[in-house]
């Protein structure tokens, strides 16, 4: 049994400013971390920890050293790239440069923040960090969601090389839109390109793969397409400070939505206008069981 959490989008560095869903509190990262702690030390062991994207709201070198200094959780913690993790040329290697254990094993021949495995017992979490634009790990506001033919030549080979695990897929940009019965918004909410949708449903069911994971909407969801799960996180930062605890095996997989809401210390506000972002309880939960 592998457990870990998923978390995403705390934008280390945004300030003032930045997208976001319910009130955020970014500079309250420590505090977070240091509540995170102690619900890890009340939840029995957990493996590591995977960081869905936008760890830091710009690529400068201050931000990337404080955020990672900050996710300092005494577990290994992994990242998937995500948009604002690469806002300058040359952001890939700053990343390998400054915090190259974020990106796999680094004895591991595939190691490294353009896509690596999470190789576990019985499941392998293959993080691919989608493109955005024209130049390869640079996002310059254009968000088109793709992948390099090469990354997708990797996955697939990866995929291949374990047919009896479990597999799930780890990118930043959601795959699918959050449907009106979540929102309750007149049209889908945080809609990709539908070629990107296109793309990895090919794959996972190509591969018989389990779940997809995606952050980057900053709201939860958890949609059922021909067998798979694609599920997206709300902001770490945000109220009420949500990630997500997966339980996975061979021949099961579990997922459950938990929050620090009552951990922290600083007053945080709520917007009830905007309860979708939590989501029902279909999408913050998954109980499934397979046999091969
Ligand atoms: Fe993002």
């Amino acid at each position: 049994m592998t457990r870990f959490l998923y978390l995403s989008d705390s934008h280390w560095g945004a300030g003032d400013v930045g997208y976001h869903l319910q009130p955020k509190y970014d500079e309250h990262l420590p505090e977070l971390i240091t509540a995170l702690k102690k619900w890890m030390a009340s939840a029995g062991s957990v493996d590591f920890v995977l960081h869905g994207g936008d760890m830091v709201h710009e690529t400068k070198d201050a931000d990337i050293r404080a955020a990672v200094d900050r996710f300092d959780l005494g577990i290994p913690v992994h990242l998937c790239l995500g948009n604002h993790d690469i806002t300058s040329a040359g952001s890939l290697e700053t990343w390998e440069r400054l915090a190259p254990q974020l990106f796999g094993n680094p004895a591991a021949v595939d190691h490294g923040a353009a896509g690596f495995a999470i190789d576990v017992e019985d499941c392998v979490i293959h993080v691919i960090p989608n493109q955005w634009g024209t130049t390869p790990f640079v996002w310059d506001e254009t968000q088109d969601p793709h992948f390099l033919d090469s990354q997708m030549e990797v996955l697939d080979a990866r995929l291949a090389a374990r047919p009896d695990a479990t597999h799930l897929i780890s990118t930043h940009s959601p795959v699918f839109a959050i449907e009106t019965g979540q929102t309750g918004l007149e049209g889908p909410f945080h809609s990709p390109a539908a070629s990107f949708a296109e793309v990895v449903t090919a794959v996972a069911e190509r591969h018989g793969v389990t779940c997809v994971l995606g952050a980057h909407s900053h709201a939860n969801m958890n949609k059922e397409h021909t067998g798979v799960n694609y599920v997206t996180v709300s902001s770490f930062v945000e109220t009420p400070f949500e990630f997500k605890l997966f339980e996975v095996d061979a021949h099961s997989l579990s997922m459950e939505t938990h929050n620090l809401q009552d951990r922290v210390e600083f007053a945080a506000d709520y917007d009830w206008n905007s309860t979708f972002v939590q989501g029902r309880a279909c999408d913050r939960s998954i109980q499934k069981e397979w046999t091969r």
